[in-house]
Parts: structure tokens; C-alpha cells; sequence
């Protein structure tokens, strides 16, 4: 039988959620929730689907769903997570995890307790690409990995009640795209940096519009990483290695590799978000919790990463 999938939420990833679903042969988007009844619809129109609910606790309670995406601003992730954990749904939250690392940890103790899956939607590490990129530097292929680059800025225009822009729902370019640059730092540098600085350029809602940093590793390894909402920027990750390089332009959606001038090209299907459904369904099917592919145990990491260059800026939000 297909894996049904319940999605929570009907904005701009939602949609491209659904339409990666189309490329998944055992999966299907089978429930819709939402804040009111016409969004619903219309989303179950658009990507034919047949049950669609006006709130998100019917969403939960919808007997005939075996897992829930999470597709809402970052500052309900933690809510919504835990109504549908609660309910004992597995649920795959976007990225980020959560606001900070203490909604973060919550998540994962409900998780935990209820013995009920979880995951982060932190998609690019679920791409073939990726997956390649970090084999290859796993086996030693460009020797030690010293030094990592990757940037993530992109040009939205100004909207101060947009999310992007907004602090009660969590604005700001670390949160949204800045968090993918920590990911690959800590996925492939080795976890958690010993020490971290950065400094932020705060615009005037008072979110980080763009920011730079630099992680040091316990073995000398450093990662140079920046993120922006006004800007547009390469979007490239490389690691430099004693014995040769990695890169992958546009990282956060790969198609290709490229490994000392060497460039490699990648077969994909589907809009790329397929990968991480398939992902949870082969866990959840599976009997597994978590995956070892994005423990939870990492999100957490990243996620006081995340806190703790907030820290460096004075960033707060007004949930916190
Ligand atoms: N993985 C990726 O590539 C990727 C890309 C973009 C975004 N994201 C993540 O996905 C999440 C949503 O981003 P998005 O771009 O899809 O946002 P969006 O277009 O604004 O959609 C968010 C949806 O959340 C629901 N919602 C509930 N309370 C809301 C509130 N107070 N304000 C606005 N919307 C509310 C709405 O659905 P209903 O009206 O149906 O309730 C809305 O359509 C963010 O956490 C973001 O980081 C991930």
C-alpha cells in the first residue's frame, strides 16, 4: 500500500512538497490542513487531494495518515509538531527545526516518549548528490577535510510582515537559508565547532538581513559561511581538503559535483523533496524513530549553533 501522507500547512513549499510526492511511485499525498476551509480545497483541488481539513487538529487526528509534513512559518514548527506527535503521527518539520534549541529539544523529548518518528526537512542532505559528496570525503577521497565554504544568499523583496522579515515569525536570513550552510559545515566538518563568531547586518524589522561567520573545529578545521535575504550570492558549498577539493554550485538543490576540475552530473527524478519523503517512509515502514541520515541528535546541534551566533548579535524573538 501507498504511504500516505498528510500535509500540514498549504503556502509555497507545501505546493513543491506535493508535487515531489508526484514522483514518489509507493507515496501519496492523501490529506490536506489548513487554517480555513478554502485554502484547503484549493490545495486539494490543485494537487488531487482527497481529504482536506479546516484545521490542523483534524489534520492530526485523520486516521487514514501515516505521517504529517510540517510546512508552516519556523515559529509554529514546535506547535505543530507536538500536536501531531501527540497524536502519534510521524512527522518530518521543515527547516528549521524550530526557533531555538529549547522548542528543538521539546519536539525531540515527545518524540522520544511517545516512541513516534521525527525528522528535520533538511532536504539536501537527502539528495543523491549530497550523499555522494559526503561518501566521498567519508573514504578520504580529498584526504582531510581543512576548510569549508558555503554561502546561501538570495534577493527577496522587502515585505516587513512577510516571514522572511518579520520576528514574531521568525525573519531573518540565518533561520531560513543561513541554517543549510551550519548543516553542511556540521555534516561534514564533524558536528559541533569549538568555537563559532560572526557578525550580522540587522535591517529595520531587526532581523539578520545577511550575516557571515567562521566555525574553528577542534582539529583546525574552519568553516567560512554566510547567509542573506537581500542579497543574492553564489550559493556554493566546497570543501578543501589536504588532497584535492569538492564543490557543488547551488548546494542546496545539487545536481552536479564537481571533484578536482573532475565535474559529474547527477540522473535526478522529481522536484528533489521526493528524496526526503522517501526517506521518512523508509524509516517509518521500517520501525526506525529517527534517521541516521538527519538525527535528531544533529538538529539539536544545529539548532544551538544557530543559537548561539543569534547570541553574538543580540537577535532575539519575541517568543523567546
Ligand atoms: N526546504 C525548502 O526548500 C524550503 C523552502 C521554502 C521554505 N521552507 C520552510 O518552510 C516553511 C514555510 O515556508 P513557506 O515559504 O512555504 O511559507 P508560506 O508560503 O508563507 O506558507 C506558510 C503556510 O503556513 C501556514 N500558516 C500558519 N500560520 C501562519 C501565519 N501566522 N502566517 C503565515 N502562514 C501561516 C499557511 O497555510 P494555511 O493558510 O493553509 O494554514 C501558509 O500558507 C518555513 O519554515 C521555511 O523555512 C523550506
Amino acid at each position: 500500500m501507498s504511504f500516505r501522507w498528510g500535509i500540514l500547512g498549504t503556502g509555497a513549499i507545501a505546493r513543491q512538497f506535493a508535487e515531489g510526492l508526484e514522483a514518489v511511485d509507493d507515496a501519496v499525498a492523501t490529506a490536506v490542513g489548513s487554517r480555513s476551509q478554502a485554502s484547503a480545497d484549493a490545495f486539494g483541488d490543485t494537487h488531487r487531494i482527497p481529504r482536506r481539513h479546516a484545521t490542523y487538529a483534524d489534520l492530526a487526528a485523520d486516521p487514514e495518515v501515516d505521517a504529517i509534513y510540517v510546512s508552516t512559518p519556523h515559529s509554529l514548527h514546535m506547535e505543530n509538531s507536538l500536536m501531531c506527535l501527540e497524536a502519534g503521527k510521524p512527522v518530518l518539520c521543515e527547516k528549521p527545526f524550530a526557533i531555538n534549541r529549547a522548542q528543538a529539544e521539546a519536539m525531540v523529548r515527545m518524540a522520544r516518549e511517545r516512541g513516534v518518528f521525527l525528522m528535520e526537512a533538511m532536504w539536501t542532505l537527502c539528495s543523491p548528490v549530497m550523499r555522494r559528496a559526503l561518501a566521498l570525503v567519508r573514504e578520504g577521497a580529498i584526504g582531510e577535510p581543512r576548510l569549508l565554504e558555503c554561502d546561501f544568499g538570495f534577493r527577496a523583496p522587502f515585505d516587513a510582515s512577510g516571514r522572511l522579515f518579520d520576528p514574531a515569525l521568525g525573519g531573518g536570513a540565518l533561520l531560513d537559508v543561513g541554517v543549510y550552510c551550519v548543516y553542511m559545515a556540521h555534516a561534514f566538518l564533524g558536528g559541533v565547532p569549538a568555537e563559532t563568531t560572526g557578525l550580522a547586518h540587522r535591517g529595520e524589522t531587526g532581523v539578520d538581513e545577511q550575516s557571515a561567520w567562521i566555525f574553528r573545529y577542534p582539529g583546525g578545521e574552519l568553516a567560512v559561511l554566510s547567509s542573506a535575504v537581500r542579497t543574492e550570492t553564489r550559493q556554493r558549498l566546497a570543501i578543501h581538503g589536504t588532497d584535492g577539493r569538492i564543490e557543488v554550485p547551488e548546494f542546496w538543490h545539487p545536481t552536479t559535483l564537481i571533484q578536482n576540475d573532475r565535474e559529474q552530473s547527477f540522473a535526478l527524478i522529481g522536484n528533489g523533496y521526493n528524496y526526503e519523503a522517501q526517506e521518512v517512509a523508509r524509516c517509518v515502514q521500517g520501525g526506525r524513530l529517527e534517521s541516521e541520515l538527519l538525527p535528531l541528535d544533529a538538529s539539536l546541534e544545529v539548532m544551538g549553533i544557530l543559537d548561539d551566533l543569534r547570541a553574538g548579535w543580540g537577535l532575539k524573538y519575541p517568543v523567546e
